[in-house]
């Protein structure tokens, strides 16, 4: 019996250390198992070999001309000779108030086509100067400036709409030819005097530039001082500036403008300057610019 106890004994230490032994080589498998994978995915990143696929082949490069340095040969500007002004000897002239236009040299304005350009007996566009033009509605083929004949159309078709009256453009666009033609032809008719205060000299009228407009009604196409004065003038004294238009000659001031009432003549300057001439009460373009015409007795040259 004792034998067998022993026996018995060395069975059951062996049997443990068999299972301890199995627990250790466990372990130890995880840890591998564990190292294995970072192991792995380590060399995967380190030792993938290099893509075996057939390369494309890159394309054959273009050729591409050197630009040639010979440059392209713009077509020479012509020559704007400057336009100087004939002038009378003796300073200015007078006549009843007004000067003399050729007695006195205008300055030439830098841009005729200004629509808002200020031109009168001292300022003056180049006699190169030939606008844009179209032919005017309401007129016997007349011309003005685009912009201005536009807004003549639509004076025309407002005043018609409100009270019925038919405006008729009697005189728009004048060459320089045909305004030196009217400047002598003033003087031969009526008197040196006479034309100094109601025709412009070449140079120093705004029909030249397509902007000035001799006006009445189709059933009187005829140039009036009373224009103004009739139902139809009084209404486009009224809503001209609505569409760009101001009187250009007032009466009562020919000190500033340097010419007699027209009560004819107006003027495109667009529809900003003249709302705001109508709406600061500034009757002439020279006061809107500040720059009244001089007087003998401011003339100093
Ligand atoms: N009657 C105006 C001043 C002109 O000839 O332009
Ligand atoms: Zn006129």
């Amino acid at each position: 019996m004792k034998r067998s106890v022993r026996v018995f004994a060395l069975i059951t230490a062996i049997s443990c250390m068999s299972i301890l032994g199995t627990a250790c080589n466990k372990s130890k498998e995880a840890d591998d198992r564990a190292d294995s994978v970072v192991a792995s995915s380590s060399e995967v990143i380190a030792t993938t070999p290099a893509a075996t696929s057939t390369p494309t082949p890159s394309p054959e490069p273009t050729f591409t001309p050197t630009p040639s340095n010979t440059p392209t040969p713009s077509p020479s500007p012509t020559p704007i000779p400057e336009y100087v002004e004939p002038i009378l000897e003796g300073g200015p002239i007078w006549y009843d108030g007004y000067v003399d236009p050729r007695s006195v040299r205008a300055e030439i304005v830098a841009d005729p086509s200004d629509l808002t350009v200020l031109v009168n007996k001292y300022y003056a566009s180049p006699s190169w100067y030939v606008p844009e033009l179209v032919y005017a509605k309401y007129s016997d083929s007349q011309q003005l400036r685009p912009e201005a004949a536009e807004a003549w159309e639509k004076m025309h078709d407002a005043c018609m709409a409100d009270i019925g009256g038919d405006l008729y453009l009697i005189s728009g666009y004048r060459s320089w030819e045909t305004q030196t033609y009217s400047f002598n032809n003033a003087i031969t008719r009526r008197g040196l005097d006479k034309a100094c205060c109601k025709n412009a000299y070449p140079g120093r009228s705004e029909h030249p530039l397509g902007l000035g407009l001799d006006i009445n009604v189709r059933s009187d196409p005829e140039i009036r001082d009373n224009f103004v004065y009739t139902d139809v003038g009084k209404w486009v004294l009224e809503h001209g500036h609505e569409y760009g238009f101001i009187w250009r000659y007032p009466a009562e001031c020919g000190s500033i403008t340097g010419y007699g009432v027209e009560g004819w003549h107006f003027r495109f300057v667009g529809v900003e300057v003249a709302t705001y001439m109508y709406d600061n009460g500034i009757r002439t373009l020279e006061e809107y610019y500040g720059k009244p015409q001089l007087m003998p007795n401011e003339y100093n040259e």
